[in-house]
């Protein structure tokens, strides 16, 4: 018998890994969650983020660069499991949201290892030139393609680009999910995860949990 699953069904999946899943949630953390929910700022999922703490415990980079810092909740994990030599540069177009972060990076007593900016991603990742061993894109979904150069650019070799809600809804996997108002936003999506996988330069993985997430590493010869 062929199973089939359905991204409109996933829900059950999403709950029940939420209540199994176990991450380092400083009790900051767990503060910033809650006034996420109740505030309506969309921050990674308890597997997604269970998820990247494995990825960057298990690469340990010393530099990290994030697009769309929200309220720090992502940017506090990935510090956390990068450890003291971690630095992180965190970009967010809303300087409501990055005063927020500011106050909880403060909270947690990391403040020193953060680098805030406040800005349009593409901007900023335009004028960079350090080099990161990790990257993680959460900001304006339809915008990844035009980060795409910049990104690859801005990676060291080994280095993991790691992007978030690359399956929007699951309305990316499917047609029938698509909301009329997010045609561009998916049809853009697609096009970046189609010219992901097929960089040479990079080794791409995609994973159906949360919003999807993809996780490719940086090739260590240039082809
Ligand atoms: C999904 S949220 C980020 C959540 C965060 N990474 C977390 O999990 O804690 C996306 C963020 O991107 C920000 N954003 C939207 N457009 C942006 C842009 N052009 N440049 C930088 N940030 C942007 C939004 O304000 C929002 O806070």
């Amino acid at each position: 018998m062929v199973m089939r699953m359905d991204f409109t069904d996933k829900d059950y999946i999403e709950n029940y890994l939420a209540g199994l899943i176990r991450f380092p949630e400083t009790p900051t953390m767990l503060e910033m969650r809650r006034q996420a929910e109740k505030e309506g700022y969309p921050i990674i999922r308890p597997a997604v983020a269970a998820f990247l703490n494995v990825l960057v415990n298990s690469k340990k980079p010393t530099s990290a660069l994030e697009i769309g810092t929200s309220i720090g909740y992502s940017g506090l994990l990935i510090l956390q499991a990068m450890g003291t030599n971690g630095r992180l540069i965190s970009v967010e177009s809303s300087e409501d949201l990055l005063e927020s972060a500011r106050e909880n990076f403060k909270k947690q007593g990391v403040a020193n290892q953060v680098t805030l900016i406040a800005g349009d991603g593409g901007d900023v990742l335009n004028h960079l030139d350090d080099t990161f061993g990790l990257i993680f894109l959460d900001g304006p979904k339809a915008q990844y393609l035009s980060y795409l150069p910049d990104c690859i650019r801005l990676l060291e070799h080994g280095g993991l680009l790691v992007c978030d809600d690359v399956l929007f809804y699951g309305m990316v996997a499917k047609d029938e999910l698509i909301h009329r108002r997010k045609i561009t936003i998916v049809k853009r999506m697609r096009k970046f995860l189609r010219t992901l996988v097929d960089y040479p330069g990079l080794d791409t993985a995609i994973v159906p949990i949360g919003n999807g997430i993809s996780v490719s590493v940086k090739k260590e010869a240039d082809l």
